[in-house]
């Protein structure tokens, strides 16, 4: 992987800068990507200091239809070739159905459906056939597991978990490895710390640092996993998920997320 680079959407916090230092610490160039103002030319200098890689970033807003070529048009004038797209930028919420107006939903889905659709498919019309290319998909445990409150964002989850899968199937036989990352609860900001803090047993153990969720994540993507959920607690519930009725999940997901819901 010495002198690949890899594209990182949402990388000025939370995961996504978790990853970058991650892919940094591998020796994978990056070109960072955010909205202006995020902190994105600092943390390009404090990986250039830390790790022996190029930094490129680029400042754009990725609900903007003009955004996905221009990633791709800047990395054909900079002669650079991405081997790498982590479809990570992403927008949650954590609210009732009527209490967000649809500017934020169209945002929403706009962040999490259209931005990783279409960045993955002008990555793969620029790829090396020649060289092994790494997608991976930033999706949730909410794209699986029905929550209340989370009703937008996890079908906008369930979305990219089958976008993901059919693309591993459609390009199975290309140089091509696409990974889905279906993290649970990840501590990436101080209101989650704060909401995550009032979970309890098994709830509160599925909760993650975004540094260890980059350390899996970037370890499957390379060997080439189809699916990775970091986390034992995690992985057992998505067994659990697949035995379970309808009706008893409801009742078990109510049960165990009652103290959050009501907040
Ligand atoms: N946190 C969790 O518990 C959790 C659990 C499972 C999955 N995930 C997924 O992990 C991913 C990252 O989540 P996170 O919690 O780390 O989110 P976050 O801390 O809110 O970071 C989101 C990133 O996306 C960027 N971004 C937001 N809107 C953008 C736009 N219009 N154009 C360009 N960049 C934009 C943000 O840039 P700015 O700094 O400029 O806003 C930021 O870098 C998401 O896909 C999320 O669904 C999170």
């Amino acid at each position: 992987m010495m002198n690949q680079t890899a594209i990182v959407t949402g990388a000025s916090e939370g995961l996504g800068k978790s990853l970058a230092i991650e892919i940094a610490s591998r020796g994978i160039n990056l070109v960072l990507v955010a909205l202006p103002l995020s902190g994105l030319p600092e943390l390009a200098s404090f990986i250039r200091k830390n790790f022996e890689v190029k930094v490129n970033f680029l400042e754009i807003d990725l609900t903007d239809a003009e955004s996905y070529p221009s990633i791709f048009e800047y990395l054909r004038v900079q002669q650079i070739t991405a081997g790498m797209l982590v479809n990570n930028a992403g927008v949650g919420n954590w609210s009732w159905f009527e209490d967000m107006n649809i500017g934020f939903y169209k945002k929403q889905i706009e962040l999490n459906v259209i931005t990783p659709v279409l960045l993955t498919r002008l990555f793969l019309a620029q790829a090396n056939a020649d060289a092994t290319s790494y997608i991976l998909n930033v999706g949730s445990l909410g794209g699986l597991f029905v929550v209340p409150k989370k009703q937008v964002y996890g079908a906008t989850k369930s979305f990219i978990r089958y976008f993901t899968k059919c693309l591993q199937l459609e390009l199975h036989e290309l140089n091509v490895k696409i990974s889905l990352l279906s993290p649970g609860g990840i501590n990436t900001k101080p209101e989650l710390l704060v909401m995550n803090n009032k979970l309890k047993g098994i709830s509160k153990a599925t909760i993650m640092e975004p540094g260890d969720v980059a350390r899996i994540a970037i370890d499957g993507l390379l060997k080439g996993k189809k699916e990775i959920i970091p986390g034992w607690i995690n992985r057992l519930l998505v067994v659990l998920n697949s035995l379970l009725p309808a009706g008893v999940k409801d009742i078990m997901i109510r049960r165990r997320l009652a103290s959050v819901i009501e907040s």
